[in-house]
């Protein structure tokens, strides 16, 4: 028969779940045009689902917010590349803290259109729109884009979680 202990246990599950609901909630918020005054929320991410080489969209502050669970070889590639190849130097360690995640801005640094992802020269993203390609850091390397796709605030709430903002 259930006794305290069991209650307990079924309890903190119950409460496990509330928290999931609430983390994904701001999420759906933000994409009705009208939660202008959720403008300046940060956002939490759960990206336990997110398989190596995956890559998710959020949006955030109305815009597109790429996070891309890297593979060891995209990992590699980007931290290989000489700074002085780049028309934005910036390492690859200085983008992303930690080395399988990257988050950043989706959206292209030339005129504003959301990049495709696992395109391009550098099998990565591609922007369509006027045709720059992106590294597997989000750093512009070939077309009209001037800097590399911005990374913004963000933070590891936990190994599942990434606040963003
Ligand atoms: Fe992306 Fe012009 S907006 S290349």
């Amino acid at each position: 028969k259930p006794n305290r202990r069991d209650f307990i246990l079924t309890a903190t599950t119950a409460a496990g779940a509330v928290g999931v609901g609430a983390a994904v909630w701001p999420l759906v918020d933000q994409m009705n045009p009208d939660a202008s005054v959720k403008a300046l929320a940060s956002t939490e991410v759960d990206i336990s689902s997110v398989q190596p080489g995956q890559s998710i969209t959020v949006i955030w502050r109305g815009k597109p917010v790429f996070i891309k669970r890297r593979t060891q070889d995209e990992i590699n590639s980007a931290r290989a590349v000489d700074l002085s190849e780049l028309k934005h130097p910036e390492k690859d360690e200085d983008r992303a803290k930690n080395p399988e995640w990257l988050v950043m801005l989706g959206v292209c640094t030339h005129l504003g259109c959301v990049p495709l992802t696992d395109k391009g020269d550098y099998n990565a993203w591609f922007c369509p729109c006027h045709g720059s390609h992106y590294d597997t850091s989000g750093r512009i390397r070939k077309g009209p884009a001037p800097t590399n796709m911005e990374v913004p605030k963000y933070e590891f709430v936990n190994s599942n979680t990434i606040k963003i903002g």
